[in-house]
């Protein structure tokens, strides 16, 4: 049995960049996973079609996020209240990680960027998947209030 089989996975945002990376890879570990955007339905729909092409069960829900308070103050208030059902509440702050967003983002910008990383490459949409992916995992059950830095060391440079 796939470790996220019985859960259910809301995924903001994921209809591509670093949401549908998320989204992929806890579909991939067995969760259902509900897939929202806000604008481009033929984006979040192809994109629905690449995260079922592979058995993964999910749906898509067009819905606008941005009314939502601070993400760090919704994790400050809510972590405490939800740990004694067993709801983990963890940050995942991954450092530039390009996405089609950044299409155009100047050469001499990103280069000057890539040196500041002391893995010395780029992060891809899936370091960040993994990580998420692993504080949602049954093994990470203890683990709540935290904060991991995905940006390939930059936190020590
Ligand atoms: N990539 C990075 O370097 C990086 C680093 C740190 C943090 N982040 C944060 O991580 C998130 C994802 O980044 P990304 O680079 O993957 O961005 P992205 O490629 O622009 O993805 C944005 C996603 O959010 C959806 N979306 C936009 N406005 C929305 C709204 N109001 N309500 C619901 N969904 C909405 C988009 O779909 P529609 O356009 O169809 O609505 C799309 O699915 C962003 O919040 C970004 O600030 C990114």
């Amino acid at each position: 049995m796939k470790e996220l089989q019985g859960k259910v996975a809301l995924v903001t945002g994921s209809s591509t960049g670093l949401g549908l990376a998320i989204a992929l890879e806890l579909g991939a570990r067995g969760a259902s996973v509900a897939l929202n955007y806000a604008h481009r339905t033929d984006r979040a729909e192809m994109a629905l079609a690449n995260f079922t092409s592979s058995g993964a069960k999910g749906a898509l829900f067009k819905a606008d996020v941005t009314e939502a308070d601070s993400v760090n103050q919704l994790v400050a208030e809510i972590k405490q209240e939800l740990a004694p059902f067993g709801i983990t509440t963890n940050l995942v702050s991954p450092c530039w990680i390009p996405t089609d967003r950044h299409q155009d983002a100047p050469q001499e910008h990103m280069d000057s960027y890539l040196q500041t990383i002391p893995a010395a490459r780029w992060g891809q949409p899936e370091d960040v998947a993994q990580a998420v992916a692993d504080f949602c995992s049954p093994r990470a059950s203890f683990v709540t209030g935290q904060t991991l830095c995905v940006n390939g060391g930059r936190t020590l440079s």
